[in-house]
């Protein structure tokens, strides 16, 4: 028996943040983010917004779609690393949003590969027995770690949610294959101290520059298109597709030209990858669903595809879902 994406949803911040605006609090321009990094706006949370709420109107989404009862899921497990608080977990506030209890939700810290070790955690636990409807959530929110005056990291993050709903099913249809790998080594490559303090872009109070993001770009970029190559290959082999076979691949939106890169040495075409880092800019764990969502919505996954997810983010942190839709 294994699992089946039957639905997904998403949700976003209200207000979108182009770059433009964002000449206003640094030294940037359209033109450098654009042909550097391929985004061209972003959505921002700003002071009053939950992600717990943005989160759980993705799943809500997810549900209605789905035409599964929220009473009916066997657990909720989110990738996130911007959960307001250490404890609760953004899991947890989800259920809450959701009025449902007694089922365990919890959340998997793997940055922007959140939400592809949430899905291979599901896929397992339902393989195993132990569920049958699972909501799979990626949420994160790290414009509100960023330093605002660094225009090597403030410009790239956006915020937002997406979510699944995941079934056990016959058949040959759902996740064929996932694979997870985390390289500690490389832990200070990207790096945010607490999740503590929020510093929205309209808060008055502001992160100071130590407790922000750190990134080390240029190295993690090499490193993100070795291990994201590295990885499409292997969990393409385990389970018996040729890379040819793929019909779309579902990268994480981190930098255009770290995923026509990956695309390139993958020999995928443009027309089998799918981007919306323009209008999104790097949402973490959010940004596979989100993206997966929206291919959906434009028809560009028909039933029987082969859909490849993948990620690579901090930790370091990588992995890849071989899907047959
Ligand atoms: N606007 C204008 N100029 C800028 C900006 C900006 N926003 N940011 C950097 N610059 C300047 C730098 O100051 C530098 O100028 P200098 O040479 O006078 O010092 C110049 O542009 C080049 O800077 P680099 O950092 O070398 O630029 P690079 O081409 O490497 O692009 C980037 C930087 C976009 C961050 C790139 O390295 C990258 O995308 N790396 C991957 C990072 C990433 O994706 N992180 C997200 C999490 S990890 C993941 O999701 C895979």
């Amino acid at each position: 028996m294994g699992s089946r994406i039957v639905a997904t949803g998403r949700a976003v911040p209200l207000t979108a943040l182009t770059n433009k605006d964002l000449e206003r609090y640094m030294d940037t321009s359209d033109q450098w983010i654009r042909s550097r990094t391929g985004i061209g706006s972003r959505y921002a949370m700003r002071q009053g917004e939950s992600l717990a709420d943005i989160a759980t109107d993705a799943g809500r989404t997810a549900l209605e779609r789905a035409g599964v009862k929220p009473g009916d899921l066997d657990a909720i497990i989110v990738g996130t690393v911007s959960s307001e608080y250490a404890f609760p977990s953004l899991a947890c506030q989800i259920q809450s949003g959701l009025s449902i209890s007694s089922i365990p939700a919890f959340d998997v810290a793997a940055a922007c590969s959140g939400f592809v070790y949430a899905l291979q955690i599901a896929d397992a636990q339902m393989r195993a027995g132990d569920f049958k409807r699972v909501l799979v959530v990626g949420a994160d929110a790290l414009s509100t770690m960023v330093d605002w005056t660094d225009r090597r990291t403030a410009v790239l993050f956006g915020d937002g949610a997406g979510a699944c709903v995941m079934v056990t099913e016959p058949g040959n249809r759902g996740v064929l294959s996932s694979l997870l790998r985390s390289g500690g080594e490389y832990w200070n490559l990207l790096s945010v101290r607490s999740t503590g303090t929020r510093s929205t872009i309209d808060s008055e109070v502001r992160r100071c520059a130590d407790d922000a993001i750190q990134m080390k770009g240029p190295e993690l970029f090499k490193i993100a298109v070795r291990s994201m190559e590295e990885i499409s290959r292997l969990v393409a082999e385990r389970a018996g597709v040729k890379l040819e076979e793929i019909d779309l691949f579902v990268p994480h939106q981190a930098n255009m030209r770290i995923i026509s890169a990956v695309a390139e040495r993958l020999g995928l075409p443009p027309e089998k990858v799918f981007t919306n880092i323009e209008r999104y800019g790097n949402t973490s764990a959010a940004s596979v669903p989100i993206a997966l969502d929206e291919a959906l919505e434009q028809g560009r996954i028909h039933d029987g595809d082969i859909v490849m997810l993948n990620a690579c983010g901090g930790g370091l942190t990588w992995g890849a879902n071989l899907i047959r839709w």
